[in-house]
């Protein structure tokens, strides 16, 4: 018997909201949201002030967040030398643990690092990064998170040739039969969301769309469903 659910052609994403947009004055509130809605995975951003302009939190709070949740937490690190707080987040209770290729001279390492610890490991690339710069490290990652603004502040706008990147990856990953998530970070919306699928991608993360949005829930499932 043919399975029509299995032969057509629609996708759901995995949604990531990510929390840099939460109010922090009722995080509670907040994950409890996310919980109680489609959503799937905490996203989760630490930055330090160097690799990026701007400090959020480190393993202190994404032990909070853990806490108060079943789902994946993703966190991705905007920090230089990655390696030296690689342990921390695993005690923190990060399932994945995503590291900027820009910031890791011995990447491999720092992958080896991540898998050795027991969580999933992420490579995230800066919108001028080319993609053909992860082709290598490419089979031994479960995860690329690609900017698609600058890193460092949410609620910037999309940078449109990430389209084009997100192509290229996808055609690089289904070549070869890999296993690797292709996660979009940065702008993504309501109105652009059907077109990054599209392209390839897997997982939304959404920080803006989602927090300022009068019905949180309601986004994540209008996100999920875009297809
Ligand atoms: C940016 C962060 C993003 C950010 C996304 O440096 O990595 O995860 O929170 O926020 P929006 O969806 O508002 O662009
Ligand atoms: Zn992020």
């Amino acid at each position: 018997m043919i399975n029509y659910l299995a032969t057509q052609n629609y996708y759901m994403p995995i949604i990531a909201p990510s929390l840099l947009s939460a109010d922090f004055l009722d995080l509670q509130r907040d994950c409890d949201m996310i919980n109680n809605s489609e959503a799937d995975w905490f996203h989760l951003d630490v930055m330090d002030g160097r690799f990026v302009p701007n400090i959020s939190f480190g393993p202190m709070l994404v032990e909070f967040f853990r806490k108060s949740t079943q789902k994946i937490c993703d966190v991705h690190l905007m920090i230089e030398e990655p390696g030296n707080f690689a342990e921390a987040f695993k005690n923190a209770g990060a399932d994945n643990l995503t590291v900027h290729i820009e910031a890791c001279p011995h990447l491999h390492r720092n992958i080896q690092q991540i898998k050795s610890l027991g969580m999933k490991a992420g490579v995230a690339v800066n919108p001028h990064t080319s993609v053909e710069q992860l082709k290598d490290i490419l089979a031994d990652i479960d995860l690329v998170c690609m900017m698609s603004v600058n890193p460092g502040f949410g609620g910037q706008k999309f940078i449109p040739y990430t389209i084009e990147k997100i192509k290229t990856l996808r055609r690089m990953i289904d070549e070869r039969s890999l296993n690797v998530l292709i996660e979009i970070d940065g702008g993504v919306t309501l109105d652009n969301a059907a077109s990054i699928i599209a392209a390839g991608a897997d997982v939304l993360v959404a920080g803006n769309t989602v927090f300022k949005s009068s019905d949180p829930a309601k986004t994540i499932s209008q996100l999920k469903n875009i297809a």
